[in-house]
This record gives C-alpha cells, structure tokens and sequence, in this order.
C-alpha cells in the first residue's frame, strides 16, 4: 500500500489540457441512480476516460466527476480542488479562462473507511447545476483506492477533500447530494431544480 497521492501531472500537465469534452448527465437521469460496477481492466482505454473526464471537469468547471456523471457505471472518479480558473481577455476581444496549478486526482475502486467528527459544507453538482446547499459529511475520512495502472493506494484526507471524495463516492453508489438533505429541503430543492431544467428545454 502506498501512502501517498499518485501525480498525473505527466499525462495532465499545465501545458496539456485537452481531451475529449464528455455529455454529463444530470439528475434525474437513471444513470445516476444506478450502483456503478468496479474496474476490472487497467488498460488504454481506462487512462483515455480518466483524462477526459478531468478534462470535461475542467472545462465544465467543477472540482469533481464520477464515472456515472458522463454516463459510465463504474466505480470512477476525478477530481481537483487546487487548481485556479482566472477570467482573460483575449486579443480577439472574447472573454475566455485560463486554468493553472492543476492538481489532478484519480480514484478507482475507492472504499471509504474511518469516518470521524461532522462538518459542513455547501455543496454542488455538475449533475445538478444551480443548485447549493450544505451537506453534513465526515470531517475526516481514510480512502483506499487504485490508481490508473491498478496499484493500490491509501490516504488520509479532511475538510474540503474529505468532501470531495465522500460526494464522488456517493455518485457510485447511485446517490446524489440532494438525497443527503432532510427531506424538506430534498423536495424543495428537487422541485426548484426539475422546475428550471424544464424551462431551459
Ligand atoms: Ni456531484
């Protein structure tokens, strides 16, 4: 077991970012309700998801995104909370973004284990755009996973990347945010959200 957070910053860098934007669905499509099934096979195909999938994060942008978000039941995630999204003029006169500092994270197979202390925090979802609310979630947790060759590691994480990971955790096992809310707050924020989805249609 390795202790420490693999860098992908060789196959994602700074000086990389592409990759293919993926669709990301969002709620209440079924692929989202549905247990996502582990990865078996390490392979081509596997690094080519995780890379785009970090690259329709940033692009979206967001600080995480499972598997089931683009429409893949498997037990993947990516995610990065350090990187900076700055607005830019180009020369052209259009308003554009430049992205730096990436730190990319990958997740496979994650298992969540040594949930401690409660915190809260406002949450959001690129599956459910516009809406935030705060979820309460363990401050500190141990998140065993393998990394994108199948090597296992183990870390420990808290506040925002405790979060993080316990939300993208939740997207493979078919639950999103809202479903962590009491119910009053589920339904009221589940009404206003189908409400403005079916206005945009
Ligand atoms: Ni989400």
């Amino acid at each position: 077991m390795i202790s420490t957070i693999p860098t992908y910053l060789e196959a994602f860098s700074d000086y990389r970012l592409e990759g293919d934007e993926l669709k990301i669905f969002t709620y209440p499509s079924p692929v989202l309700k549905k247990i996502a099934k582990p990865v078996i096979e390490f392979n081509g195909e596997l690094k080519s998801l995780c890379r785009n999938m970090l690259y329709t994060m940033y692009k979206a942008p967001g600080i995480g995104l499972a598997a089931p978000q683009v429409g893949i039941s498997e037990r993947i995630f990516v995610m990065d909370i350090d990187y900076k999204r700055e607005k830019v003029t180009r020369a052209d006169g259009t308003l554009d973004f430049d992205l730096s500092g990436f730190n990319p994270l990958i997740f496979i197979n994650p298992v969540i284990e040594n949930n401690q202390g409660e915190v809260l925090f406002q949450e959001g979802c690129l599956s459910v755009p516009g809406i935030y609310e705060e979820v309460k979630r363990s401050q500190s947790i141990t998140v065993k996973f393998q990394d994108w060759n199948g090597d296992n590691h183990s870390i420990d994480a808290d506040e925002l990347l405790s979060v993080c990971i316990q939300h993208e955790n939740d997207h493979l096992d078919g639950i999103v945010f809202l479903e962590r809310l009491s119910l009053i707050k589920r339904n009221l924020l589940t009404k206003k959200f189908l409400k403005k989805k079916k206005k945009k249609v």
